[in-house]
């Protein structure tokens, strides 16, 4: 490996520190390393005093009250902030917890209460959270926690990945703090507070009565909590920044890396990174001078070092590295801290006439929108979950995915980087409050080495935005931004006001809806401003449904509806796919999502936006963009052929396809062939009667694919598809299980909705169930549910012990069906006691 002149690293704006260096001067840019062949290896990762505990389990819950404080535990400010300590009942050791239920992480107490047909619910999914509902807006938690007495002396902080919402965190009586944002990351050194060899009690009291968004949001710790340990010379969370520079066949890797020596004695250190590539080879070395750090002080470090023939990470082939951080304490000799960053080597650029570049290469966004709620769980996803959607979307060809409108969960950025898929990382509000800009500056820290996100958004359609004051806030947004991490743009999802206020400060104007002779009219007058669908079509379609029905709530799947501000899939791909300026654009939605139901509402609890149902089951539109976004030759024929009554009348008849023809047959009769015009479909109209509909597509004069519906028995049996048969047993991890209704055929019955009931046995559980139906009322924590035109889900979760899972499902009058899952042993991840 080549080492750095001198002369190389000046240029670089880095210069190399000869000798002991103060903690003053180790400020970024003045403290450097050169890379190293033949490096001096730091110690294995397990003698670093760092650990990292899963807060997960053991938690009691209980609702509280927005407005009585005889029923909220204590919680009326009486006193609770005069002396420090003792400051709500639940904290007392002999407090009688068995009233509170037992509940593990992620928990949403929202997706647990029942519908409520009030019309000021319903952006919210009709769910009671709000000042009309004090006794089901509040929730506590509490956990009781051993600390070991040898843990006095270390660093200790709890870290929150998001809790909905304005939470007060109280530790063995002590405030410890509050966080409002239902979605950043926040943590608190709790060094203070702990009482070591001893028991310690965490309560976290959190008030959901207030919204954020227009959606379902949740409510409760729907997150991953954490216990970090650490010695008092340590790198800060979030603290690490790796950006690599490819140049030509190798990549300049600069990590800058804070470490906080939270002692009383003058430290000097050496820190070292190791970087390791897939095959956990070491393939660069960075070394810094030895550095002295003050007591109670912070520095930062930059180091470099030279990565020969990077493994670049791109959508096909994903590919990670790690970067081992270890940071030695010269006084003592030992290893104060072992700090790793996943990070990925990737050129990004978006350029104005001929959009986004991955690697040097044109890659069209072909991206989907989310909120972040699933079937069954609410927005307490499992994080295999995180994965299962992400292959989902995958599959249909996307590789794109918007956090609309609030920072993700590190596990779907966790997803998105291992899977292949490039995301806009979006902030919830736009200000340049202290509060805003900590949410902000707590989402890039802990994103920015995620190769999968390519661009932070600041907005979502603010009525500020083309405003003067909007551009002075989203000014100091980006200000941060670009101090925090210089390597990416930023955007604001406009819906107006575009080449106006905020328009002038942002790095890439984003577009919702307004299709066409806007986005031309912009980038005529703007033509050096990169341009990106933010927003894009947003076809309303229920699976499975083929005549809107305001009374059901329900939208046909045909690609027709859409709100007046949006358009449909095949619209706006068409603008999209034909302007090589257009760096491409994310769909609203790729899945459907609770709250928000459009058009109707009422009984519609639902968004009909997603391409897919809540459960990830596709919608028939799935199909046009697997035609147009994937490799994979696509025939999808549609609607089912189950029509009684229906004898002699019209119906649609549509196909999804990319290949160049195709022909449809009823009953072995040619009703002629087609050609497929690009981002389009086919349709006929076809007088119905039972049999069999069959699309044959060729291409090159080939018959390629076959696509039939045939007219069904009635419901005979069950089928359980689990998504996976071998999960892990260490608790969190999940398999979700496709049930199908059948006829004695096998076919599935496309308008069966028979109700199933779920028993499990073995070591796992059931925790929760959907299917996709946009106006049920059914309880998703339940062993039973009906199939949504012949589909429903059932997720399972593991336990710890391993052991095979046995999943039995009936219902009156069908074959019953069984799986099984085995859980199998997993090395569990370190978990507070
Ligand atoms: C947009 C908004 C989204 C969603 C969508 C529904 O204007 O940004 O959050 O509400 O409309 O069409």
């Amino acid at each position: 490996m080549r080492k750095w002149t001198r002369r190389e690293v000046l240029k670089s704006g880095v210069v190399v520190s000869a000798g002991l260096t103060t903690a003053a001067a180790a400020i970024p840019g003045t403290v450097a390393a050169v890379t190293s062949s033949s490096p001096a290896l730091p110690p294995p990762e397990n003698a670093s005093p760092r650990e990292r505990h899963l807060m997960d389990f053991g938690w009691r819950f209980h609702l509280g009250h927005a407005s009585d404080p005889a029923q909220d535990f204590g919680f009326d400010g009486e006193g609770m902030f005069s002396k420090t300590g003792d400051l709500v009942e639940p904290l007392q050791e002999k407090f009688d917890e068995s009233k509170w239920r037992p509940v593990d992480l992620p928990h949403d107490w929202a997706v647990e209460l029942d519908f409520q047909n009030d019309p000021g619910l319903v952006d919210h999914g009709f769910k009671p959270l709000d000042r009309n509902y004090p006794a089901t807006s509040i929730g506590w938690y509490r956990r009781v926690f051993e600390i070991p007495a040898n843990d006095r002396g270390k660093r200790l902080r709890i870290e929150f990945d998001g809790v909905f919402r304005d939470c007060t965190v109280i530790l063995n009586g002590q405030f410890i703090g509050r966080n409002m944002s239902g979605y950043a990351p926040f943590s608190y050194d709790v060094t203070d507070f702990l009482d070591y060899g001893a028991k310690n009690i965490l309560i976290v009291r959190v008030d959901a009565t207030q919204g954020e968004g227009w959606f379902y949001e949740g409510a409760g710790i729907y997150r991953h909590v954490w216990l970090t340990k650490t010695d008092p010379l340590h790198v800060t969370l979030g603290g690490t920044y790796v950006r690599p520079e490819v140049q030509g066949a190798t990549a300049m890797v600069t990590i800058s890396i804070e470490v906080e020596n939270q002692s009383a004695e003058t430290k000097t250190l050496n820190v070292v990174t190791q970087f390791l590539d897939k095959n956990e080879a070491v393939v660069a070395t960075a070394q810094t001078q030895s550095m002295r750090a003050d007591p109670w002080t912070n520095l930062t470090v930059v180091a470099q070092a030279e990565v020969q023939h990077p493994l670049l990470w791109s959508l096909e082939e994903p590919n990670l590295y790690r970067a081992l951080t270890t940071v030695q304490d010269a006084n003592s000799g030992r290893t104060a801290d072992h700090y790793v960053t996943t990070f990925g080597i990737r050129t990004i650029k978006f350029d104005p006439d001929a959009g986004f570049f991955l690697n040097g290469k044109p890659v069209k966004i072909k991206g989907t929108c989310n909120h972040q709620d699933h079937a069954g769980v609410g927005s307490a996803l499992p994080d295999r979950i995180q994965y299962y959607r992400i292959e989902k979307l995958k599959e249909m060809g996307v590789n794109g995915y918007r956090t609309s409108h609030n920072p993700p969960t590190p596990e779907l950025l966790d997803a998105c980087d291992r899977l292949g898929m490039l995301v806009m990382d979006e902030t919830r509000r736009m200000s340049s409050d202290a509060e805003a800009l900590g949410d902000l500056e707590r989402l890039i820290r802990r994103d920015r080495n995620h190769p999968s996100v390519i661009i932070w958004s600041l907005a979502n359609e603010e009525p500020l935005q083309g405003t003067d004051r909007g551009a002075r806030i989203v000014s100091s947004m980006k200000r941060l931004a670009r101090r925090l991490d210089p390597s990416r743009p930023v955007t604001t999802a406009m819906d107006g006001g575009w080449g106006e206020g905020v328009s002038g400060v942002v790095d890439v104007q984003g577009f919702n809806y307004k299709h066409g002779p806007e986005i031309d009219a912009f980038h005529q007058r703007f033509p050096k401003q990169p341009t990106i669908g933010t927003e894009t079509g947003s076809t309303v379609s229920t699976r499975g449904i083929y005549v809107n029905d305001k009374e059901e709530g329900y939208v046909s799947a045909y690609d027709l509806n859409f709100p007046p501000w949006a358009a449909t899939g095949e619209t706006w791909w068409k603008i999209y796919a034909e302007r090589r300026f257009l760096c491409g654009g994310f769909v609203w939605t790729g899945f459907d999502y609770r709250g928000e139901p459009t058009p109707y509402e009422w009984p519609c609890v639902n968004s009909h936006f997603g391409i897919m149902d809540t459960c990830g089951f596709p919608k028939d539109n799935f199909y046009y963009y697997q035609a147009w976004w994937s490799d994979k030759p696509v025939l999808h024929l549609f609607p089912h052929w189950n029509w009684p009554g229906k004898e002699g009348q019209e119906i649609d008849v549509w196909c999804h396809s990319n290949l160049e023809k195709v022909e449809l047959f009823l009953n072995g009769m040619s009703l002629g062939t087609k050609e497929v015009a690009r981002n389009s479909h086919v349709e006929w109209k076809v007088a119905y009667k039972p049999g069999t509909i069959e699309a044959r597509g060729y291409k090159g004069g080939q018959q390629v694919l076959v696509d039939r519906r045939q007219t069904t028995g009635g419901p005979a049996k069950i089928l359980l598809r689990p998504d996976r048969s071998q999960i892990r047993a260490e608790g969190e991890d999940v398999s979700l299980v496709e049930v199908q209704v059948l006829d004695s055929q096998g076919r599935v019955v496309p308008v069966a909705d028979n109700e199933i009931l779920f028993h499990i046995s073995g070591s796992g559980k059931i925790i929760g169930v959907g299917n996709g139906d946009p106006s049920s009322h059914e309880p998703d924590k339940a062993q039973r549910r009906r199939a949504f035109n012949g589909l429903c889900m059932v997720i399972v979760q593991s336990q710890k012990e391993p052991g095979e899972i046995r999943l039995e499902a009936t219902s009156a009058g069908l074959e019953p069906a069984t799986a099984a899952i085995a859980s199998v042993k997993a090395a569990p991840r370190p978990a507070v006691a």
